[in-house]
C-alpha cells in the first residue's frame, strides 16, 4: 500500500519541530508496493526519512520524502541460543528494544529511548552506553531507489563503526530500507560498564533485562530532552576521535578532559564536554540553545528555523575549534 501527499508538512516528522513542507510525500507499507512504486521513475531530488529525529530541515524540501510503514516483526531462525529477527523498518526502534526485552532476547537493551525507527537504527548505526545496533544486525534488505532492485547488505557489507556505515558512504541516499534483522541472545550477556549505569542497575535490583531497560530510560531521561516536549535531534555532533598525541597533548592542558582510548590507538573525546567549557550552556540565542544537562543537545527553545540552528551550530564548531584546535563533525543530517 502506498499514501501519497503533495504539499505535505514535515513539521510531524522532524523531532527538532522546524517547520517545513516536502514538495511530494510517499509513505509505503510493504517492500513490493515500494518496488512497484519506484519501478515508475522518479523525478527530482529524494529523502528517506524514519522518526526524523536526526534531521534539520533549513528550508523546504523540493522532492519526493519516503517513509517506512513496514511495521511487522518476525522470527526466521531460532535456536537455544540467539534468535534472529527480521524487523521492518517503521517499527519504532524503542518498541522493538521494549519487544526484545519482553522475551528475553539479549543485546540491544541498552539502546532503550532512543528515538528513531529500525531502518535509520542501521544506516545511523546507533549507539548508547557501550552497545552499537550494528553489533547485533546480521543483514539489512533496502531497496535501490534509480531502478527499484532489491539488495541485501549483510553485516560486513554494512561497513558499521561509530555512528557510521555503508549507507551513510558510498551508498547515502541511493536506497531505501526495507527490513533489518537483528540476532540476539537468549543467553544473558550485559554491558554495563559504561558511567554509572552498572551502579544503576544494582540499585533496581541487579543484571536482568527489564532492569537495564529501565536504568537506561532513567539515565536518558535526566540527561536528555523529551523530543514531546522540546525540540533537538539529540547529540547534534559526534564525539570527535583525534591522534594520541593530540588528545594528551589536551589533557595536560585540560587534566578534567573526559578520553577514551580507542581499539585503533587514537582517542574519543566528549563533544558534549568540550562545548560546555566553551560556555555555551550559559549563552543561548533568541530561538536557540543547547540543553542544560547535555551540551551535545542543541534544543529549539521555541520557533527556531532550521537556518538559525545551523547558524547556532557552526557558531559551536567554531569555538571548539579556536578553544581546543579539535574540529566538530555534526551528527544530525542538515537538509538543504
Ligand atoms: N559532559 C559534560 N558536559 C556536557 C555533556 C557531557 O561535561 O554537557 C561529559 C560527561 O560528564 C561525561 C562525558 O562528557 O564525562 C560523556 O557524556 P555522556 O555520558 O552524556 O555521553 P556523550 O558521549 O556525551 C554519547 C552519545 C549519546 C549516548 C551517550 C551514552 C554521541 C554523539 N552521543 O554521548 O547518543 O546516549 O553517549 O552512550 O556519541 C545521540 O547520538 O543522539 C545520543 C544521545
Amino acid at each position: 500500500m502506498i499514501k501519497e501527499y503533495n504539499r505535505y508538512s514535515l513539521l510531524p516528522h522532524n523531532t527538532f519541530g522546524i517547520e517545513a513542507e516536502a514538495a511530494h510525500f510517499v509513505e509505503f507499507g510493504s517492500e513490493d508496493a515500494l518496488v512497484s512504486y519506484l519501478k515508475n521513475g522518479i523525478k527530482g531530488r529524494t529523502l528517506v526519512i524514519g522518526a526524523g529525529s536526526n534531521l534539520v530541515f533549513v528550508k523546504d524540501f523540493d522532492g519526493t520524502v519516503f517513509h517506512s510503514a513496514i511495521k511487522d516483526i518476525e522470527i526466521v531462525a531460532e535456536d537455544d541460543a540467539s534468535v534472529l529477527v527480521r524487523v521492518g523498518s517503521g517499527v519504532v526502534m524503542d518498541d522493538f528494544v521494549a519487544h526484545c526485552v519482553e522475551r528475553g532476547w539479549y543485546g540491544i537493551e541498552n539502546l532503550s529511548l532512543i528515538p528513531g525507527e529500525v531502518g535509520a537504527s542501521a544506516v545511523q548505526n546507533v549507539g548508547a552506553y557501550g552497545v552499537e545496533a550494528g553489533d547485533f544486525i546480521e543483514k539489512v534488505e533496502a531497496v535501490r531507489i534509480a531502478d527499484a532492485e532489491k539488495r541485501v547488505f549483510m553485516h560486513d557489507d554494512c561497513r558499521f563503526a561509530y555512528r557510521y556505515s555503508v549507507f551513510k558512504d558510498e551508498e547515502c541516499g541511493k536506497n531505501i530500507v526495507t527490513y533489518v534483522t537483528y540476532r540476539l541472545s537468549k543467553i544473558p550477556a550485559f554491558k554495563l560498564n559504561y558511567g554509572a549505569l552498572q551502579q544503576h542497575v544494582e540499585a533496581l535490583g541487579g543484571a536482568a533485562l527489564e532492569n537495564v531497560r529501565r536504568a537506561v530510560c532513567e539515565i536518558r531521561e535526566a540527561k536528555l530532552p523529551n523530543p514531546a516536549t522540546v525540540g533537538s535531534a539529540g547529540s547534534f555532533f559526534m564525539n570527535p576521535i583525534v591522534q594520541a598525541s593530540d588528545a594528551a597533548r589536551l589533557v595536560g592542558e585540560y587534566p578534567l578532559m573526559p578520553h577514551y582510548p580507542q581499539a585503533d590507538g587514537r582517542v574519543k573525546l566528549s563533544a558534549g564536554w568540550l562545548i560546555e567549557q566553551c560556555g555555551w550552556k550559559d549563552t543561548p540565542h533568541e530561538h536557540v540553545g543547547v540543553y542544560r544537562h547535555q551540551a551535545l543537545v542543541v534544543i529549539n527553545r521555541g520557533g527556531a528555523t532550521g537556518a538559525e540552528v545551523l547558524a547556532f551550530a557552526n557558531e559551536i564548531v567554531a569555538s571548539v575549534k579556536e578553544k581546543f584546535g579539535v574540529r566538530l563533525n555534526m551528527e544530525a543530517n542538515i537538509i538543504e
